[in-house]
């Protein structure tokens, strides 16, 4: 049986150490691995395994004699050293959006879209997390019974900004509680100008603003959706539209989803059934008992949770649900090593013939 050098870009992080957990926990033979971060954390210690690794400062050579990289450092991190890591013959899965809308790049969510990852060139992406909860509940309504549009409002949690901005959220959190003055220095997003408070707030800004009006989050649950369930970032078969908030809670994205389908004879409970049939999602739904998905319940779980699933009351054919899931594990860390396990199954942890070496092209 083959075994694995990995290395985990970005391991100190908020999703990276969750890399490190599903890792261990996961299929992947490992023969070795490799934790990378900045120069800021070289030489601490994480544990994989119950063995302590140290972490080391990445340089283009750490990627050398490695198979498989998992990525999440940011998108300039991702985009400055897995070419280099592609080039030394490693297969990258990258968590950041750095690659995502390439056409070169397959965007995969295991469950909905395995067979897209034979296509990979050297660097494979994970999408952003509130996509993945969503399509994982769309996937099988869509195949079943086709989807006119999707519009989806989203409450995400402060982890999904990293481990700083979570800090920032226990701060701030703590000093209001004290009557002390907050000093916002991340949220709503580290690239922006202005900061303001997330304790017992919420902001209607997730990643910076485009000139339409939308925040780059938004544009990018519209554009992954419509890569990930039918090829094609710009397609105008589904038409989907998100607004994207940041609430103050810690961990596990919640969704509104309202979703019109093609077939008008769909109905509520074949809907629940599908759901419940799907692989990755717990459906959670009993109204009279006040049963629904609730993110402090979807915590360390892999899952992504469906409930409050209900007809609309005036559009026939059209529905509302509830979608939580962990943004840090199914909506980012479990995602990327279910990619690599799928790699692993198929045979592909290897860079082809014809990579793809971006900053080449
Ligand atoms: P470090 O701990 O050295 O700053 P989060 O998403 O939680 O903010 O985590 C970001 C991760 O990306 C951390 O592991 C961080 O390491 C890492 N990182 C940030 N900048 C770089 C860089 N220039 N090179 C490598 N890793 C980086």
């Amino acid at each position: 049986m083959r075994e694995y050098n990995v290395a985990i870009l970005g391991a100190t992080g908020a999703v990276g150490t969750r890399m490190i957990q599903q890792l261990e926990q996961s299929t992947i033979p490992t023969k070795s691995v490799k934790l990378l971060a900045s120069s800021r954390s070289a030489g601490k210690k994480l544990k994989f395994k119950g063995k302590e690794l140290t972490v080391e400062e990445t340089t283009p050579d750490s990627f050398n004699g490695i198979d498989l990289v998992l990525a999440s450092a940011g998108g300039s991190v991702s985009a400055k050293y897995l070419p280099e890591a592609v080039k030394r013959g490693a297969v990258c899965v990258d968590n950041t959006s750095h690659f995502r809308m390439d056409p070169e790049v397959p965007l995969v969510v295991p469950e909905i879209n395995a067979d897209r990852v034979e296509e990979h060139r050297g660097i494979l992406s994970d999408p952003n997390c509130s996509t993945i909860q969503m399509v994982m509940a769309l996937g099988p309504i869509y195949r079943k019974f086709g989807l006119k549009q999707v519009i989806c409002s989203t409450y995400q949690a402060v982890s999904g900004a990293g481990q700083s901005a979570l800090n920032e959220l226990m701060e701030e959190s703590q000093q209001v509680l004290n009557g002390e003055p907050v000093h916002p220095k991340i949220l709503p997003t580290k690239g922006d100008k202005k900061h303001y408070q997330m304790a017992f707030n919420l902001l209607p800004q997730i990643d910076v603003f485009h000139d339409d009006g939308y925040t780059h989050e938004e544009w990018k649950m519209i554009h992954e959706t419509k890569k990930i369930l039918l090829n094609d970032m710009n397609a105008k078969d589904i038409k989907v539209t998100a607004t994207c908030v940041r609430v103050p809670i810690r961990i596990a994205h919640g969704e509104t989803v309202y979703f019109e389908v093609e077939d008008k004879s769909a109905t509520a409970d074949q809907i629940r059934d599908l759901l419940e049939k799907a692989p990755g999602v717990v459906v959670q739904d009993d109204p009279a008992h006040q049963i629904y998905p609730q993110s402090i319940l979807a915590e360390g779980k892999r899952d992504t949770f469906v409930g409050r699933i209900r007809p609309d009351l005036e559009n026939k054919g059209a529905f509302n649900m509830w979608v939580v899931s962990d943004n840090l594990l199914k909506g980012a860390a479990w995602n990327a090593v279910q990619i690599a396990e799928e790699l692993v199954k198929r045979d592909l942890v290897r860079v082809p013939d014809n990579p793809y070496i971006p900053e080449n092209k």
